[in-house]
């Protein structure tokens, strides 16, 4: 069996469950531009556009719910007993609803001025364009990771620190840079407004408190999925959907290029943690997991994350120092950065130019078009 998940059936269900990353017509409902004037101008935004302004909410109304076409096996996987493309994910629509209105919504940060969408763009994969976030007091020490697929997480954050999302989700709002309002604080706030009240009264059963903030917003981090990629279509048997650089490029995936090694099965990660040397300076790496265990072994390591959403999701790595993907694949070319605990799975690869440029044809089929 290859490292690829090979789906065995064509992609028959209800058609298109990913998400509409790229969904062009604003909602009705947008946000009401009065938010964005009342923003302090505290500082200015990071080197790359787009600035801290709060982006839309671009996604399909409702979200379908449903497993992704391409992502059965990796539900099966996790657990999920009826993992056929279009069987539900087993979320409340409603409590879905109430964390969507809330992780676009900047009354979450101490001064009103950023949202969860702040740093999770939903154009940009729900990663952020910018390589350090802007909070409400600063910069963030790492890139915002694409929120795709999270529900099949094993562990959150970029060093695993977070055990569940209901977890990670409190940690942004605590975070005296990011929004710095704890979620006691947060829960409070809101229930001041009768409209909120009434909001957690129907989808909670009780008025917003701290625990039903977190239910309600990693309900809808775990809506974010994303399957039906150009690659899934291939390997349902569609064999038009990749082009041939980007077939080429599945081949180097799988064997010269050994991405598979880390980056497998159907959500393309196998939720553990690696020392490739991202961020290593001068032969020592970052502390990475380090920081979580205080064992000399996780020094440098990350967790690897999904491939799917990388069209949109540059740049790269947890500290977003790779732009392109282009970068990513010479950075794996050369073996990674050399340091004391890099992983013996990183090692100078040969390839081709041509592999190379394969290579990054089939990471953006990784995305549906
Ligand atoms: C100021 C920018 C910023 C804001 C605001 C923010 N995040 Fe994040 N988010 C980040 C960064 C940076 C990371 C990675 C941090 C790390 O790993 O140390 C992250 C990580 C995450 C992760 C972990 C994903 C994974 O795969 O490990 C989730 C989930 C997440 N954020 C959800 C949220 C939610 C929900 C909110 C709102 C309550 C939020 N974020 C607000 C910047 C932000
Ligand atoms: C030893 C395990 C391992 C191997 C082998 C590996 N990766 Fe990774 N990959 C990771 C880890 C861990 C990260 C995150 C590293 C960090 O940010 O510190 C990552 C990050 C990435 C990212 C950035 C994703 C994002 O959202 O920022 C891309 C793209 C990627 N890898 C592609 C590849 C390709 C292509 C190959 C094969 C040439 C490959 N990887 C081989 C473990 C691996």
């Amino acid at each position: 069996m290859g490292p690829l998940p090979r789906a065995t059936h064509l992609v028959t269900g209800p058609v298109v469950l990913s998400l509409a990353l790229l969904s062009v017509a604003p909602p009705t409902g947008a946000r009401a531009p009065e938010r964005l004037a009342a923003r302090p101008a505290e500082r200015p935004p990071a080197a790359t556009p787009p600035s801290s302004e709060l982006p839309e909410d671009t996604l399909e109304r409702p979200l379908p719910l449903a497993i992704p076409a391409g992502l059965e096996v990796a539900f099966e996987k996790a657990g999920w007993e009826e993992a056929a493309a279009g069987s539900p994910l087993g979320l409340d629509a409603d409590l879905v609803a109430l964390g969507r209105a809330l992780f676009f919504d900047p009354v979450l940060s101490r001064d009103g001025s950023v949202a969860c969408a702040s740093c999770h763009r939903p154009e940009a994969s729900f990663a952020d364009p910018r390589p350090r976030s802007v909070g409400v007091d600063g910069e963030t020490t790492r890139n915002a990771p694409a929120l795709v697929n999270r529900i099949l997480g094993g562990s959150f954050m970029w060093d695993g620190r977070a055990a569940t999302l209901e977890d990670q989700v409190l940690m942004p709002l605590a975070n005296p840079v990011e929004m710095d309002l704890p979620a006691d604080r947060a829960a409070a706030r809101i229930a001041e407004d009768p409209a909120w009240t009434a909001r957690f009264e129907a989808a909670c059963g009780g008025p917003p408190t701290r625990d039903r903030l977190a239910r309600a917003l990693a309900a809808f981090v775990r809506a974010l999925v994303q399957g039906d990629s150009p690659v899934d279509r291939f390997l349902a048997g569609e064999v038009a959907a990749l082009t041939a650089e980007e077939e080429a490029g599945m081949w180097v995936f799988e064997s010269r290029g050994k991405c598979w090694r880390c980056h497998n099965g159907a959500n393309f990660s196998d939720e553990r943690l690696h020392s490739t040397g991202v961020g290593a300076r001068g032969g020592a790496p970052e502390e990475g997991r380090f920081a979580v265990t205080g064992e000399e072994r996780d020094r440098g390591r990350f967790k690897t994350p999904t491939l799917r959403g990388l069209a949109h999701s540059a740049p790269y790595m947890h500290d977003g120092s790779l732009a392109t993907l282009e970068e990513v694949v010479e950075f794996y070319r050369r073996g990674g950065e050399p340091h004391g605990t890099k992983s013996p799975l990183m090692e100078p690869l040969e390839l081709t130019d041509a592999d190379a440029r394969n290579l990054v044809a089939f990471l953006r089929a990784l995305t549906p078009r």
